[in-house]
Formats: structure tokens, sequence, C-alpha cells
């Protein structure tokens, strides 16, 4: 017997009901138009060419004109994002597939000159260290943000998922990973702040679960999911204690009874990107294990993950579903593949950001 079947075990996640465990994780690849942010037909070719995946999780899609990190990224803001996501959702559901947007906002990852000389957002302004790849100078240090500003990305949060129920969305991710903005209100490296967003684990959670709430609102719970990496070095991200950050997060979640929560369990190495903090896993070296007990929902682990290690996480009880990122990017079959044990595609890191269709909806299924 394949000892991956578990993989392939059918899941109720929420309302939705996945096929199988093989989740597609969110991926940037900014093929959308510069301009208006609009998926192309090229973006309907390349989800809806890995539709049989459980649950597709879109690219990080911005919910304000403050959120633009990466040219070519997505939004939800327009009604013609909606008409272009609209196609998108109908080639995925052509073709039976389930996709959830994933929902965001980047905070101080962006910059000035991303976006017509508006200083980027964030709790508190702290500058990420080093240099903005996309507009090569250093990253700037971003406005502090009042309360006024705090209910207003709120409130573009709720429009935006309103967007995308239109649009015609399964599900909604809220991205509160990779040191964005959702995540530097979580984190105590990011969030200084001495106001009721701020301070104690209760209050940095104050941003991410008043987020989460209206979310439910639009789309209900079972179809509201949330992305975490709580021990990510990405985007110059350190918290102190993430076990009683994240244990008192998931505990919020689990009361809002929502869908699934998505865990980054990063291997980051000591001084991962050169920002001088500790490795991940010598902080937390058991993150899934001191977390599952706070969430009684799906959780679909993430991060190095393969068929046989994502098969012996969901065996141990560690988690109910996996994500896979990069293999997604070469094997748009992964879950025939994996099934069938057939031999995975390696994919062209040049042409992850950017460009046209090549190295993006070009790869075909398994050739034999
Ligand atoms: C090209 C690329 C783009 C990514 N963009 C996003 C993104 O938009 N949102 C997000 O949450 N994670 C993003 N990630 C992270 C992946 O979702 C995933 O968490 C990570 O690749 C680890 O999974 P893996 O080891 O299976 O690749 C990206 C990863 C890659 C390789």
């Amino acid at each position: 017997m394949n000892n991956t079947s578990i993989l392939f075990k059918s899941l109720k996640v929420g309302e939705l009901n996945l096929p199988n465990r093989i989740v597609m994780a969110a991926m940037t690849r900014m093929r959308c138009n510069n301009d208006t942010k609009v998926p192309n037909d090229i973006v309907a070719d390349y989800y809806s060419q890995r539709a049989s995946s459980g649950l597709i999780l879109t690219e990080c899609t911005l919910v304000s004109q403050r959120s633009n990190a990466f040219p070519g990224c997505a939004g939800i803001i327009s009604e013609e994002q909606v008409e272009g996501w609209k196609k998108v959702i109908d080639a995925v559901h052509k073709k039976n597939g389930r996709i959830a947007l994933q929902i965001w906002h980047s905070g101080r990852a962006t910059h000035s000159n991303l976006q017509g000389g508006q200083i980027p957002w964030a709790p508190s302004p702290i500058a990420i260290n080093g240099v903005n790849y996309a507009v090569k100078q250093p990253h700037e240090v971003p406005h502090e943000m009042t309360t006024e500003d705090i209910k207003l990305v709120i409130q573009q949060f709720k429009e935006g998922a309103y967007r995308a129920k239109k649009a015609g969305f399964d599900a909604v991710e809220l991205h509160g990973a990779n040191g964005y903005l959702v995540d530097q209100f979580l984190r105590s490296y990011t969030n200084r702040r001495n106001d009721q967003y701020g301070g104690s684990v209760e209050n940095r959670s104050r941003f991410c679960l008043e987020i989460i709430d209206e979310l439910v609102q639009v789309f209900g719970k079972g179809r509201v999911g949330i992305k975490v990496s709580p021990v990510g070095r990405y985007n110059d991200m350190f918290d102190e204690d993430p076990v009683k950050l994240y244990t008192y997060l998931f505990k919020e979640l689990d009361k809002r009874q929502i869908a699934f929560i998505e865990i980054m369990n990063s291997k980051d190495e000591e001084n991962a990107y050169g920002y001088g903090h500790p490795a991940s896993e010598k902080q937390v070296p058991n993150l899934l294990q001191l977390l599952r007990p706070s969430f009684k929902g799906v959780i679909i682990g993430n991060v190095g993950l393969t068929a046989q290690t994502a098969a012996q996480g969901i065996e141990q009880g560690l988690f109910d579903a996996a994500s896979f990122g990069t293999l997604y990017i070469g094997n748009p079959d992964l879950v025939e593949r994996f099934k069938d044990n057939l031999k995975l595609s390696d994919s062209d890191p040049k042409k992850y950001f950017g460009g046209n269709h090549e190295g993006y909806s070009d790869y075909p299924p398994y050739q034999g």
C-alpha cells in the first residue's frame, strides 16, 4: 500500500469539502498587469492547471494602494480586478477545483517609490533592516499608524472580502505571515505600541482578530482561514515568546471556529537573511506539537514538506492537510504525481517573479 495514502483522503475544511489534503500554498508570481493589478488570462491558465489540488490558495492580493510591495501583484480593490478574478475562479471551478483568496496588506514591506510617494504604514516606526529588492534602496522607516489608520485598514480588508465574495471565491485566507502588516502587529519586534494595539499578547492580537471578525461577517466562519509564521525570519521578524503569543491567538481563533490555520514551521538558520535573529528551530524546536492543542479546526502544515513528511505529519496528528509552494511551480499535477509516485519536475527560480507565461503556465503535466 502507498504509505502516503492519507494525503488522498477527503477532508472537511469548514464548509469546504477537499477531495485530498494537498493544498497549493500562496505564491506571488507577479504576472498581473502592473498598473491595474488585474489578473489576466495566463493567471487563469496557471491556477486552473493546478485545480486537482485539495484547495488553491492564491498569491497575496492587496486591499489597499499602500500595500503595493511587488510590481505585478494582484489586487482586490477595483471592479476590474473582480472581473479578472472571476475568470480565474471560473476556470478553476470548471475543473472542479476550489480556490481561496489570500487577502493581504504589506505594511512596512513596501516602498514609497512603488506607490506614488506614499510612505509605508506599520504599527511602529521601525524599518526592515536592509534593502528593498524591488527598488534597490534601503527600506524606509514606516509611518506609525494612528487608531484612525487602523480602522481604515480593517475596513479595507472588509471591502476586499466583499469583492472577493462577489468574484466567487470559495474562501478567504488572511495573510498573517512573513512579516507583512498583520504579522507586524502580532510580533513584539515590530510592534512597540503602548495603546490597545500593542504591548500584551492580547493587544498585539487585536488587529488580526478584528480583521478576522470582519472576514467572518462577510464569508461566514466556515470559509475563513489564516496563515501564520510564528518563528519565521523573513522580512526581519522576531517575537520574544512566540508560544505564548500564538497559543493565545489560536485559542481566540478557535472560539471563532474559523475553518483553518496554515502554519509555516520555518527552518530558518541563525541570522537568516542577515537580520541577526536567532534560528527559528532553536527558538521553538517543537512548534506544531505546542500549538496544535489550542485550535480544534483544521491545521495545514507548511514549509519544506514532501509527500512522505506531509503524510507522516498527518498520521502523527500534527496537522490535517499539507500545503506545498515550490513543488507546485513545476508540477501542476502534483496530486497525480504524488499519487502515482511519479518523478517531480524542477522549476526555474529565475522565472519565479514577473515575466510572461514562460516558467509560469508552461510547465506540463507528467509526460512519462
Ligand atoms: C515564488 C514564491 C512566492 C511566494 N509568495 C507567497 C505569497 O504571496 N504569500 C504567502 O503567504 N507565501 C508566499 N510564499 C511562501 C509559500 O507559500 C510557502 O509558505 C513556502 O514556499 C514554503 O513552502 P514550500 O517549502 O512547500 O515551498 C511564496 C513562495 C515562493 C517560492
